[in-house]
């Protein structure tokens, strides 16, 4: 599994982590950046993370700033890209099981960094149901056309 992360300066110390915990697994991550903690908008990681998984070429996005909402907001603009804002284990498994997640956000300023850790296995590792009326909710979400 290829996985893109970033973060932003409210989420850097939490990706520094994230990042070497996913290689440790043996996972093929790559880092989008920030890559240090200056100030910088959370909207050009996201985007750059969420284009990465909606091209393809990555098959999961992780992406980290304050709350989490921001990378959220911005990750769901990139077609194709379903972000879930995560800040516990159930939700973190809910959300593969039913939503078919590619794209986990979260907050560096609302959940410890062990916590996230614990978020992020679970969301790697549960696989989507696949049942009917999830499907049929996803397509409802990939069809639908703003005006
Ligand atoms: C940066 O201060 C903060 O606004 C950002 O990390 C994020 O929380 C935005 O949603």
């Amino acid at each position: 599994m290829k996985i893109a992360i970033g973060a932003d300066h409210g989420g850097f110390d939490h990706k520094e982590v994230i990042f070497k915990h996913l290689k440790d697994l043996g996972f093929d991550v790559v880092d989008f950046g920030t890559y240090d903690t200056n100030s910088v908008d959370y909207n050009d990681f996201a985007m750059k993370v969420s284009e990465a998984v909606s091209s393809g070429e990555f098959n999961r996005g992780i992406l980290i700033c304050g709350t989490g909402i921001g990378m959220s907001v911005m990750a769901n603009k990139v077609h194709g890209v379903r972000a879930a804002l995560v800040h516990d284990l159930f939700t973190a498994e809910a959300t593969r099981l039913h939503n078919d997640t590619n794209v986990l956000t979260m907050g560096g300023r609302v959940i410890s960094i062990e916590l996230a850790i614990k978020i992020v296995d679970i969301w790697i590792k549960t696989e989507f149901s696949n049942e009917e009326r999830h499907i049929r909710r996803i397509n409802k979400i990939n069809n639908y056309k703003g005006e």
